[in-house]
């Protein structure tokens, strides 16, 4: 999700002055920002066409709420997936964005109306993106309504979310039943998952009794340990991610390591990697430790500075797969990081990241990522790659590449409005597990 007082905390700590980008890196910010209006209004328009061409198949033939998910270009038509599915948060999520960018009520109507379809998903147990598809639509909804009529919800979808974890192992398993004995499969889009978890720790935190209430959990506590364990075993020495891990829940140690959706063992999925680094930004934002900033650039570093990054900062699907599609979504989050984490750190580290999204953000809205009319169903960016070792979903548009889009303009659109008197809107990072 989208906090960024926090965020504005780090840049006083850091020294007003730098503030602003030195002043060759004034031009793409400047044209990236004069470009926002345009930017939000066509995406408002798309996303109006695409809920109206989506409603009528909220529900299939059996009844059963389903989200858009992606249009299937060689088909010429909608994808809709099961609320069920690990992207049904970011289609309602994205209209919340949009709601928030332009205030147009009419948006957050049907924001509402397709957050509101999630709520089995709370108790749904199969699944470890239960934070995806809670927190991106009745996380957002909840922060930009000032409500917390959603509350109840979200802690029980983060109760549901740690019955996955295994005490002994300190992980959230990913893939498979929670009973599972063959395996134990974890993947670092968990660590997405884990914001939700982060918000009902501090949440129990705030009234006596509430988190007994939802299952006596420590949810802080669950998600620092899926982090740390996460840290220790998912990366390479020089950062860049596995996709599938293995682990033996008898001797604890790593068992095997799978591909998944990335092109072999040996080389870094990108938007694992972008997943990465969003969520070890996340977990500094929130818990206030070093070492997860720490490492949260050394992700970024191994990704900005790999040698097949392409020039425009959109990176190839797998970072060991040059010359292939490109994965808008995989450079839509980690531009969205990239914001976040340049406001925790100092200088030339700052100037480099937020550049870096600049770029990225300024590729993404240029016609050759940005959809025009309705050439891909009203999603917003073309070239997606969903699983390309499953021939799935290859070169195509996806919900999540919008919502990250989104999240990170408004971002931006928020960073730029620090020209006001900064120590009005600090607040320390929350240090509930310090
Ligand atoms: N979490 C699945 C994916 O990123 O494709």
């Amino acid at each position: 999700m989208r906090p960024i007082a926090i965020a504005l905390c780090a840049t006083v700590v850091n020294g007003l002055s730098s503030v602003f980008a030195a002043t060759s890196e004034r031009a793409p910010e400047d044209e990236l920002l004069g470009k926002l209006p345009e930017i939000f209004a066509k995406s408002a328009e798309h996303y109006k066409a695409l809920d109206s061409a989506a409603t009528p198949l909220m529900k299939d033939e059996q009844g059963e709420f389903r989200t858009p998910h992606g249009w299937r270009i060689g088909k010429g038509e909608l994808d809709m997936r099961s609320i069920y599915w690990w992207t049904s948060g970011h289609f309602p999520g994205s209209l919340w964005y949009l709601y928030e960018a332009t205030g147009d009520a009419f948006l957050k109507e049907r924001a509402t109306a397709w957050t509101e379809i999630l709520a089995p998903v709370a108790t749904y147990k199969d699944n470890h993106d239960v934070g995806f598809m809670m927190y991106c639509s009745y996380g957002n909804a909840r922060r930009i309504l000032k409500t917390d009529k959603y509350d109840a919800l979200l802690m029980q979808t983060a109760s549901t979310l740690c019955k996955r974890y295994h005490e002994g192992l300190g992980l959230i398993r990913s893939w498979g039943k929670t009973d599972e004995k063959a395996n134990f499969l974890v993947i670092p889009d968990n660590l997405m998952n884990l914001e939700l978890l982060e918000w009902a720790g501090s949440e129990s935190k705030k009234e006596k009794g509430k988190g007994k209430k939802y299952g006596g959990v420590d949810f802080g506590k669950v998600a620092m340990s899926h982090a740390d364990v996460t840290m220790k075993h998912h990366y390479r020495p020089d950062g860049g991610c596995y996709h599938v891990l293995d682990y033996d829940q008898e001797t604890k140690q790593v068992k095997g390591i799978q591909r998944g959706q990335g092109a072999s063992c040996e080389t870094a999925w990108s938007r694992g990697q972008s997943w990465s680094i969003y969520g070890y930004t996340m977990m500094y934002r929130s818990t206030g430790h070093v070492r997860y900033l720490d490492f949260a650039k050394k992700l970024a570093d191994f990704a900005i500075g790999h040698p097949n990054m392409p020039a425009d900062g959109i990176p190839y699907w797998d970072y060991g797969a040059p010359g292939e599609e490109r994965d808008s979504s995989a450079g839509s989050c980690m531009a969205s990081a990239l914001l976040e984490l340049s406001q925790y750190v100092g200088g030339a580290d700052r100037a480099r990241y937020r550049a870096f999204a600049v770029k990225q953000l300024l590729a993404l809205a240029s016609p050759e990522y940005f959809s025009e009319g309705g050439e891909i169903g009203h999603f917003l960016l073309k070239h997606g790659v969903g699983h390309k070792p499953g021939k799935s979903e290859i070169d195509t548009p996806l919900d999540y590449g919008d919502y990250y889009f989104l999240e990170a303009l408004l971002r931006f659109r928020e960073l730029k409005a620090v020209a006001r008197p900064a120590a009005t809107v600090c607040r320390a990072p929350a240090a509930h597990h310090l």
